[in-house]
């Protein structure tokens, strides 16, 4: 496959106490884990630390969020620049629930994409539809709407850096998975917009992984999807399932 596997594990705002984090890290750090895939856990902005320090090096980390300034007067952030200087590699931006709860519209989304990438960082970018939007077959144009300020912001070679996460809102955390079918047809459209807007080879090159209600038993059918190159794990990256979703890939 010309792209590498990539599976993240967003732990939200979860676990809520430090014994279960503990139990976390030790699953993470005793799991055999193919090596040909790449491995990026969100934990909390407050367990980043941690977590890098006590995470065995072949597992990376992510923030679920930043800003896209470098430092102020932004009560409650974190900026790509502290990011980078704490050695944390990736951010995860535009979830679904930073949109809908957090109000952050696509242009924001957009901007802290491309001040991300400009610190160095690699980012986790999502997209998806409601299911209002899906029944009304709006699915492809509200994805396009939502990748296009990114677009607009970023060089060519900074795509490099950006994982595309597509993830269905109706999905996510609902036990609602999208069929392997489903996942392929929007992740070949989204392969297809990149290809005419940005290049072929930027678009043979991205990888599109999926995210919604993914667990053990429904990872390996979406995993041999030729487009879908990996997942975003919410509640089961949590589990110790998490390794076998990791271990799903071709
Ligand atoms: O970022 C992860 C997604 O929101 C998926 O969450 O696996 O709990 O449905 P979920």
């Amino acid at each position: 496959a010309p792209r590498q596997f990539f599976v993240g594990g967003n732990f939200k705002m979860n676990p809520s106490n430090v014994v279960t984090k503990q139990e976390l890290l030790k699953n993470l750090n005793d799991a055999d884990i193919d090596p040909s895939v790449e491995v990026v856990i969100a934990p909390p902005s407050l367990y980043l630390l941690p977590v890098l320090e006590l995470l065995r090096n072949d597992i990376k980390v992510a923030a679920q969020n930043c800003y896209y300034k470098a430092s102020g007067a932004y009560t409650g952030e974190i900026s790509p620049a502290q990011l980078r200087d704490a050695k944390v590699p990736y951010v995860i931006l535009g979830h679904s629930e930073r949109r809908t709860l957090f109000n952050e519209t696509s242009e924001l989304v957009a901007q802290k994409v491309k001040a991300a990438i400009e610190d160095d960082l690699s980012a986790i970018l999502c997209v998806g539809e409601t299911l209002e939007q899906r029944e009304k077959d709006q699915t492809v144009q509200v994805i396009q709407e939502q990748l296009q300020p990114v677009l607009k912001l970023l060089k060519v070679e900074d795509w490099s850096k950006v994982v595309i996460a597509y993830e269905p809102v109706w999905a996510i955390g609902t036990g609602k998975v999208a069929t392997a079918a489903q996942a392929q047809e929007v992740h070949k459209d989204i392969r297809s917009y990149l290809a005419k807007e940005i290049s072929p080879e930027v678009a043979e090159k991205t990888r599109i992984i999926y995210g919604g209600s993914v667990n053990a038993k429904n990872a390996p059918e979406s995993a041999s999807q030729p487009d879908v190159d990996g997942f975003l794990v919410g509640g089961a990256s949590l589990k110790p399932e998490f390794i076998d979703i990791v271990n799903s890939g071709k």
